[in-house]
């Protein structure tokens, strides 16, 4: 790793604010083309050359990416109504999960919030333990055969196959079977994937053609017809079970004393499929590479493993001395953050760190950057989950690891992945060792999130 430019990290405190430095590119598409061939190494490198906040510059378009944990706190805590979901990126979000509480902002957003936030407490999971499980080990139903042929394969695949199977069942319980859960999955995954492209085939006229278009509008009516379907069905057998459609259904505005209409339950669904699943899935391989990585820590996380669950299935109780699991995860997360920036639109022209922000400007919390920041980590480049060991983040900057967002807009989920994440990594830790089938670092696909390009191969040994 280069050293890192501390010089220009406190370019700040200016009397008359200046704009930020920029990124040298080519005329009207800026610096795309070094973005497209390795968007995380370019940021990585944009940050060490110009510093703790400069601006992406994109052609059309430029981004003020804040690479500082005081410039994240500035945009999503301190001067947060200042800074919305605006712009095509969220635009595109929108036309797949509607008004979801991802998308949603204002008055409307803190009603959802505030009637959902106390159903995904930690103590209110509790329930959703043994469906998690349930969809984990149907999801591993095949690795014992992996394991006895010892064939490379794809992890990562088989991580996203497992994490989608937790969130339609922690969805809609047993209601869906297997292959109409898949279905909706697959469907569910275009609609994202696509995302990205629907934002630059947005700025189209609609009679041009746009490849993959039409497959997309296919794909989100066949989500909404499973979704309305779910919710029809479920309103009339009024089932009491521990899954997340019966909260939506049960939710009432303490204010209002109103439920959630089909549309509002329906953009809630889409939203925790949205983003619950991949994000999960992304931490998961993550975790395992790391695990390829460093012996030691594989064997303290099996050593735990074993002590606290032996072969039995775990439960809720056990997640609390499954201490280790989820130190693992929020390690593997502070070098990988699945969702590696957070862009915002500024309302109105504002100065952050002494530079000018001017209303309308695009800007992003960079966590990928901000997780390796000199000021805050001893050993920026290293995996060592004892960062997180009990006590360790006492004194820490709140915002120098923060996989999850910041400010009022935290994930909500961030008790649900790490719940799942510690229940999958004890699993595989009961049953399999994982080799790695070459030394590569996994490259990164261009995504709007940190997804390795092909995928994590590997080899399962089954564990005597
Ligand atoms: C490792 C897994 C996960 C990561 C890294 C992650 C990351 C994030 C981040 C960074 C945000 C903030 C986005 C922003 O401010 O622009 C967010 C918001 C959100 N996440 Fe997660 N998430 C994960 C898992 C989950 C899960 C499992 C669920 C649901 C079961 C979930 C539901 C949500 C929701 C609903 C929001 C929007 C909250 C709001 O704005 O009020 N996430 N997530």
């Amino acid at each position: 790793m280069q050293q890192f430019n501390k010089s220009l990290t406190s370019a700040a405190v200016q009397d008359a604010p200046r704009n930020p430095p920029r990124t040298s590119g080519f005329p009207v598409v800026g610096s795309i083309p070094g973005v497209l061939r390795h968007q995380t190494d370019y940021l990585m490198n944009a940050w060490r050359e110009h510093g703790d906040i400069y601006t992406l510059d994109l052609g059309l378009v430029s981004i003020v990416m804040l690479n500082h944990p005081d410039y994240a706190q500035h945009i999503l805590r301190d001067n947060l109504s200042n800074y919305a979901k605006g712009g095509e990126m969220w635009a595109s979000v929108r036309e797949v999960i509607g008004d979801g509480l991802v998308t949603s902002e204002g008055n409307y957003w803190r009603r959802q919030r505030r009637m959902i936030q106390p159903h995904f407490h930690r103590q209110k999971l509790a329930g959703l333990v043994t469906l998690m499980m349930e969809a984990i080990d149907d999801g591993m139903r095949d690795w014992d055969a992996r394991a006895a042929s010892g064939e490379p394969f794809d992890i990562a695949k088989a991580y996203a196959n497992i994490t989608m199977k937790v969130i339609v069942r922690s969805m809609f319980g047993r209601a869906l079977d297997e292959h109409d859960a898949d279905r909706l999955g697959e469907a569910m995954s275009y609609a994202l994937d696509y995302m990205l492209k629907n934002m630059v085939y947005g700025k189209l006229p609609k009679w041009m053609p746009a490849p993959g278009r039409n497959r997309f509008h296919a794909m989100l009516e066949q989500v909404d017809a499973y979704l309305y379907t779910l919710i029809a069905q479920r309103r009339l057998v009024k089932d009491t079970g521990d899954d997340l459609l019966n909260m939506f259904l049960h939710l009432v505005d303490d204010e209002t004393g109103m439920p959630l209409s089909d549309k509002e339950i329906r953009d809630e669904a889409a939203t925790i499929f949205l983003a619950g699943y991949e994000t999960t899935s992304i931490a998961m391989t993550w975790a395992t590479f790391m695990l390829t990585q460093h012996q030691h820590v594989t064997d303290k996380m099996a050593t735990q493993v074993h002590d606290v669950l032996g072969n039995r299935t775990p439960v809720f109780e056990d997640l609390m001395q499954l201490q280790y699991p989820r130190m693992v995860m929020e390690e593997t997360m502070r070098l990988y953050p699945p969702v590696f920036w957070l862009p915002r639109t500024a309302v109105e022209d504002d100065v952050i760190g002494g530079y000018a922000i001017k209303a309308g400007q695009m800007v992003a919390a960079v966590p990928l950057t901000i997780h390796r920041h000199p000021e805050f980590w001893a050993t920026p480049d290293s995996f060592d989950p004892e960062n997180f060991a009990p006590d360790a983040a006492k004194g820490r900057h709140p915002q120098a690891w923060m996989p999850f967002g910041a400010g009022q807009r935290l994930c909500i989920g961030k008790d649900f992945a790490l719940m799942e994440g510690a229940l999958i990594l004890s699993r595989l830790m009961q049953r399999y060792i994982v080799h790695p089938v070459t030394d590569q670092q996994p490259q990164i696909a261009l995504s709007t999130t940190l997804t390795p390009k092909d995928g994590l191969w590997v080899r399962l040994e089954k564990r005597r």
